[in-house]
């Protein structure tokens, strides 16, 4: 489905279906009044007759009318028009595609641009709108014999820019919500296969099958010998107790490099890529276990990122590190009490095996040390206290560095991937004392999502450092049981503000 921007005559404009906001107490949008004139107010009298107030929610599907130059008409309902918020709008949108996925149209025109969502411009409705199209055609077929296939009946979709001077800006809202939407549904569909396809090899191989179609993009993967050189002794632990052969995926984008003088330092991103958590020998109860193959939201969404860089091509240097391999019990797996050495030479007592999580981290963060990187960020489905502590809606935020998370928080709100900073203090850290190593890799019941930042906080000192817990809006569980490719939206546009603007 191609989508474009356009600023359009809607009297003249011809389109199979032309999406039309009404507001609440049937009033509608400057776009609805214009086809209301040329139709003779036919348009009006759908409303007077009581089919539609513009409540939140609501649809109808006008067929074709006399004098109007688009095949059909479908009325959106946004509610009060100064209550209209980021949440309305994107249900709007949903509710707009699935109507539309049951009509004939091929293409449709959606007349959003005008709708004013709290303080946002239009160019946030132009960028909400085309990652909501993006995720909407995602669909998981990859292991179901039966067909799903989508119906394919839109072909086309124009967002119409309301304003024309709107137009420069909502090119490049469209390019970045395209971006990420694709980046999401990579994220999605890396999430949702299973354990036994989605190895770290394979995540290896979809790492390379990005750099191959991009001419500033480079994958190198590090095998276990190469690990064991590196000395990288904690994460190697957790892979020892599984079959599958652990990968450590090291991406480069470089859209820019600066000067000789001044080489440009890039971001870091690093992302957890547990294929399937079972806890190891501290194994889990086994209620819904399954869910534990999204163990690798982290690093899938740090491919889903790089697969939108791919896509946008902004000028900036950023490294996405992936420590991947299974936590399993084993007769070689890790076990509670064993003391391994982490690639940064601190030892580590593992008191539980089932926060792997971390053991894996925190070895991939000293590595990323040798980028000296303007900002390393970390993406984990690291505790499910984070879940017990926000929910599903809001990714849990720690960090050394007031400054990245301020921002990382703001466009949070920019993007609706939001975040929330929970504290670091120094009080936090005795919970990880331990008597044989340097450091326990659990800190007990209390504040499990802190002390668990606390712990990658002892391998990040050198450094600017968020880290994002996304254990509980990486994916979601029940009847819409899927991942959600959460954090790239957030990831995308913190990258976006750090590249050079092209002249
Ligand atoms: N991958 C899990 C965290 C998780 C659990 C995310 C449930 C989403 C839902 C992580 O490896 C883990 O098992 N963490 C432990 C830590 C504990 C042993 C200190 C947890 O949260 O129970
Ligand atoms: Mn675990
Ligand atoms: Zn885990």
């Amino acid at each position: 489905m191609e989508i474009k921007v356009k600023h359009t005559d809607i009297r003249q404009h011809r389109t199979d279906c032309a999406v039309i906001p009404v507001y609440e107490k049937r009033r509608l949008s400057a776009a609805g009044k214009a086809l209301d004139e040329l139709a003779n107010g036919a348009l009006g009298r759908v409303l007077r007759s009581g089919d539609l107030d513009g409540r939140r929610g609501q649809s109808r599907l006008l067929p074709a009318m006399e004098g109007l130059p688009c095949a059909r008409v479908l009325l959106l309902g946004l509610g009060r028009e100064k209550d209209l918020n980021e949440r309305g709008f994107r249900d709007a949108v949903t509710l707009a595609w699935r109507v539309l996925q049951d009509t004939g149209s091929r293409d449709a025109t959606f007349y959003l641009g005008e709708s004013k969502v709290g303080k946002q411009g239009e160019e946030w409705n132009i960028y909400q709108a085309a990652r909501l199209l993006r995720l909407a055609s995602y669909r998981y077929t990859a292991t179901r014999s039966d067909d799903r296939a989508p119906k394919a009946a839109l072909r086309r979709v124009v967002l119409d820019v309301a304003d024309k001077r709107h137009l420069p800006r909502a090119r490049r809202a469209l390019a970045e919500g395209d971006a990420t939407g694709e980046g999401m549904n990579l994220a999605r569909e890396l999430g949702n296969l299973p354990g036994n396809i989605c190895t770290p090899s394979h995540l290896a191989s979809e790492a390379r099958k990005l750099a191959k179609g991009c001419e500033s993009m480079r994958v190198q993967v590090l095998d276990q010998k190469a690990m064991e050189k590196l000395g990288m002794g904690s994460l190697l632990s957790v892979a020892k107790g599984s079959r599958q052969p652990p990968r450590f995926i090291i991406l480069e984008y470089r859209g820019a490099r600066g000067t000789k003088a001044k080489p440009l330092r890039p971001i870091v991103l690093v992302g957890k890529g547990i294929t399937f958590d079972s806890g190891g020998v501290s194994i889990k109860p086994s209620a819904a276990m399954d869910e534990m193959k999204f163990d690798m939201c982290g690093a899938a969404s740090v491919l889903g990122t790089f697969r939108a860089l791919a896509q946008l091509q902004p000028k900036v240097h950023v490294v996405g590190l992936v420590p991947s391999c299974e936590n399993m019990p084993d007769g070689a797996a890790n076990k509670p009490g064993d003391v391994v050495t982490s690639m940064s030479g601190k030892t580590i007592e593992v008191l539980n095996t089932d926060a792997e999580g971390r053991l894996i981290l925190c070895d991939a963060l000293t590595y990323a040390e040798k980028y000296q990187p303007r900002a390393v960020i970390d993406i984990a489905t690291l505790t499910g206290a984070c879940v017990v502590a926000l929910g599903k809606h809001a990714t849990g935020m720690l960090g050394n560095d007031e400054r990245l998370m301020h921002e990382l928080e703001r466009h949070g709100q920019d993007t609706g991937d939001r975040v929330w900073q929970l504290p670091l203090w120094e009080e936090y850290q005795d919970q990880l004392k331990s008597n044989f190593a340097d450091i326990a890799n659990i800190g007990g019941r209390d504040a499990g999502t802190i002390t668990a930042a606390c712990f990658l906080s002892r391998f990040t000192e050198k450094m600017k450092w968020a880290h994002l817990d996304i254990a509980g809006t990486a994916w979601h569980s029940g009847e819409k049981k899927g991942a959600t490719g959460r954090p790239v939206p957030l990831l995308t546009r913190y990258i976006l503000s750090k590249a050079v603007k092209k002249s």
